[in-house]
């Protein structure tokens, strides 16, 4: 049986390193609960049949599996939007109680909450992203070029420059996610809008950029391709979407035979919300505080904060620890003759405040 789409796309939020290597890129402990892949993070790019043997390593669904077998360099895309799913939603989560940890993400992977949201989104956000990187890479073999048709009406010259793949990737990942059913189910509705959300999110951040050739920047010829924005800002406009994100609750609309979301109806008024527009991520439960630890995170204490800024909120109340930690910089620095600048490292005190458990 083959999981919903949205199921589907929960694996790949799961989808884990080795500890080993997650501990190298993210300053884990290595204790985080991670689907154990041994060996995997250290094997060089899959070549002859090595990424049959990453495929079937990889936490997919049976039909996922066999697509993954077909698309040598699949495997290893699969893992590089896992990675940079996570660092893109650590960085954007730095300053809240809950920080993407790993710890409780299988736990708030199977509720409704703001969070679950976001890392649906920006799952299926990096996942689009990477595809379409690999693809014009040409890490893919069943890729082909992006010909942006109408760009040609537009230019008098154009060469054949391949820009990155989006149309190949999001048509290969809605395949890969499955095709689109309607459910009875509202947490699966909501994941699918949410999975629809990042990788429109990758769509309107396309840019057309173009070069000009030519005698003396005449511009007789302009070679033209598209461009993925920085991830960064994918991750941007998604934190953005999480923190407006619309609460809705279940309403079925028989004569479609399917279930739609809406935003449940305002106290005292006896008609239902308006419906989430199609840019909006949807969640459905309140979220916990994330200050203690729970199964959805480890809590916050031990986290870093500033006195000023976020000592107060991030800490819950409970307080924080001042420790003075020594730092070494340049100091006294000199231009020499001739040309380098002479520096002398100095020390200085800093306070480190940190949430009290
Ligand atoms: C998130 O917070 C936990 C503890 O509250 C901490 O151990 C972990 O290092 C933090 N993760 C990141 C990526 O900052």
């Amino acid at each position: 049986m083959r999981p919903p789409p949205a199921l589907a796309l929960a694996a790949l939020c799961l989808l884990a390193l080795p500890a080993a290597a997650a501990a190298a890129y993210f300053g884990l402990t290595g204790r985080e609960v991670l689907t154990p892949f041994p060996g995997l993070g250290t094997a060089a790019p899959a070549q002859g049949g090595a990424h049959l043997k990453q495929c079937d390593l990889l936490k997919l669904s049976r039909r996922q599996k066999q697509l993954c077998r077909r698309e040598p360099g699949l495997a290893e895309t699969l893992q590089d939007a896992a990675h940079l799913s996570l660092l893109e939603c650590q960085f954007q989560f730095r300053h809240e109680r809950w920080n993407c940890s790993l710890e409780g993400r299988t736990g708030l992977l199977k509720r409704g909450f703001k969070e679950t949201a976001f890392l649906y989104a920006v799952s299926a956000a990096a996942l689009t992203h990477t595809l379409a990187r690999a693809c014009s890479a040409g890490r893919m073999e069943r890729c082909t070029c992006d010909d942006s048709p109408g760009l040609e009406s537009r230019q008098a010259w154009q060469w054949g420059v391949c820009g990155d793949n989006l149309k190949y990737s999001t048509k290969f990942l809605n395949n890969f996610l499955g095709p689109k059913r309607g459910s009875k189910d509202l947490r699966a509705r909501a994941d699918a809008h949410n999975t629809h959300v990042g990788i429109k999110a990758v769509k309107s951040g396309l840019r057309t950029t173009c070069k000009c050739h030519g005698v003396s920047g005449s511009c007789a010829v302009r070679t033209c391709w598209k461009q993925l924005s920085p991830f960064r800002d994918t991750g941007q406009v998604l934190k953005l979407r999480y923190d407006s994100a619309v609460k809705v609750s279940s309403a079925s609309n028989e004569a479609l035979g399917r279930l739609e979301l809406w935003a449940p109806a305002r106290p005292g008024s006896p008609s239902k919300g308006p419906a989430p527009r199609p840019g909006d991520l949807v969640y459905m439960e309140d979220s916990p505080s994330f200050c203690r630890p729970s199964k959805y995170s480890p809590g916050t204490g031990g986290r870093v904060c500033s006195r000023e800024a976020s000592c107060s909120s991030l800490c819950c109340g409970r307080g924080y620890d001042t420790q003075s930690r020594l730092t070494a910089f340049s100091c006294h620095c000199q231009v020499q003759w001739c040309c380098y600048v002479e520096c002398q490292q100095c020390v200085r005190e800093e306070l480190v405040y940190t949430c009290k458990h």
